[in-house]
């Protein structure tokens, strides 16, 4: 029988945990950071070298794949992970957050959310029951719960609405899902900067049951004292031997910051997305390639870093190559901030490991101060 899902924490470091998530389709070490490849790419890169940053999952998008190609063709071509040659796990968000921030014309009921493809025009439609048919066809080794992430601000009676909804969308979500083993489902708690909501909202989806649980409705422009602010506490509402995932996360401080409040899992567009624009993350802090300093620059963007990016080029050539707006740029930029990503959680796990988390937090933020970069 194929091996089944689990998780197991091997250390701890306060309220940090280092563990390991396995799959069928290999292990996540956690805390662990998913590179984002909304379209069945992660932008500018191949597969093998996401995998040579030290990536163990990708996360990918029920809401675009369903629009292009369809989750139907890419089921009749073997799957998502044929599809798109990457044979590691993957993680599929459900769909309901993206409607909200790219659909047009969307209806909100009880059933589902009705919307025009932000493509096409063309007219479709996402339930629980839908999301989950779309994430088994696309062969996801970690589905999650199809949601309402309300926008914010918002009153908090709205949100407290929208939470109860996405309560009882999780358990269509779990109902609809099934039994399917190697494959695990996650409940995703809302409520928003509300503790009484957030602790409603965990207990609901802990009666249903899951095999992980995300926190969402974070990094929605509340700010990153007001995040850490629930997450102080959310993630101790959530079941201890179970993964905590922080949706849509973040910043290389807002990653160190949850990994320390007991987040083991995170995805964000920032690595990928920031490397095509010509930000640079390092561990002395941002470098914009654009900026005029660089153009006579024989330096490495770091020192230090043993991507192919600081291996081969000077800061020189990164700034011509981005100003000519030459191809070479975004693989380069995107491969460094996904190496100094995966480096950041290595760095993060051994911490935790050994004990010593907080000296290296200390040392990150240390290493940011000293600037000059
Ligand atoms: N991505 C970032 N935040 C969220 C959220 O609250 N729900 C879902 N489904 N995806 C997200
Ligand atoms: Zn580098």
């Amino acid at each position: 029988m194929a091996q089944m899902f689990g998780f197991s924490v091997e250390a701890t470091d306060g309220s940090a945990r280092k563990g390991v998530i396995r799959t069928p389709r290999g292990e996540i070490r956690t805390p662990a950071f998913m590179p984002v490849g909304t379209a069945a790419t992660v932008k500018a890169m191949l597969p093998g070298s996401v995998r040579e940053t030290g990536a163990d999952i990708l996360l990918g998008n029920t809401y675009h794949l369903m629009l292009r190609p369809t989750a139907e063709r890419i089921a009749r071509l073997g799957g998502l992970h044929r599809f798109m040659n990457w044979e590691r796990p993957i993680l599929t968000d459900s769909g309901g957050f993206q409607v909200m921030s790219l659909a047009s014309l969307r209806k909100l009921t009880e059933e589902g959310v009705r919307f025009s493809s932000h493509i096409d025009g063309s007219k479709h439609m996402l339930s629980p029951e839908r999301s989950m048919e779309i994430q088994k066809l696309l062969g996801s080794d970690i589905v999650m719960c199809f949601d309402e992430c309300p926008a914010l601000p918002a009153t908090e009676a709205e949100v407290a609405r929208s939470m109860a909804l996405s309560m009882r969308w999780a358990q269509r979500s779990r109902d609809a899902f099934g039994d399917r083993p190697g494959h695990a489902l996650f409940g995703i708690m809302q409520g928003g900067v509300t503790r009484d909501l957030r602790e409603e909202s965990a207990k609901a989806l802990t009666e249903i049951g899951f095999d992980g649980y995300a926190v969402g409705g974070l990094a929605v422009g509340e700010g990153q004292e007001a995040m850490f602010g629930v997450l102080d506490y959310a993630p101790g509402f959530l079941p201890q031997d179970k993964p905590r995932y922080l949706m849509g996360v973040g910043k290389p401080d807002d990653i160190v910051g949850a990994v320390e409040r007991g987040i083991d899992m995170m995805d964000c567009v920032l690595p990928s997305r920031s490397g095509r624009t010509g930000q640079a993350w390092t561990r002395r802090g941002q470098v914009n390639i654009k900026n005029a300093r660089h153009q006579d620059d024989p330096r490495p963007l770091d020192e230090d870093c043993t991507c192919p990016a600081c291996r081969g080029y000077s800061r020189a050539y990164l700034h011509h190559v981005f100003k000519a707006q030459e191809m070479i740029s975004g693989m380069l930029l995107t491969w460094h901030n996904l190496h100094y990503y995966q480096e950041l959680m290595q760095g993060l796990r051994d911490a935790i490991g050994s004990g010593q988390l907080a000296a290296f937090v200390a040392n990150f933020h240390a290493q940011r101060q000293a600037g000059d970069i």
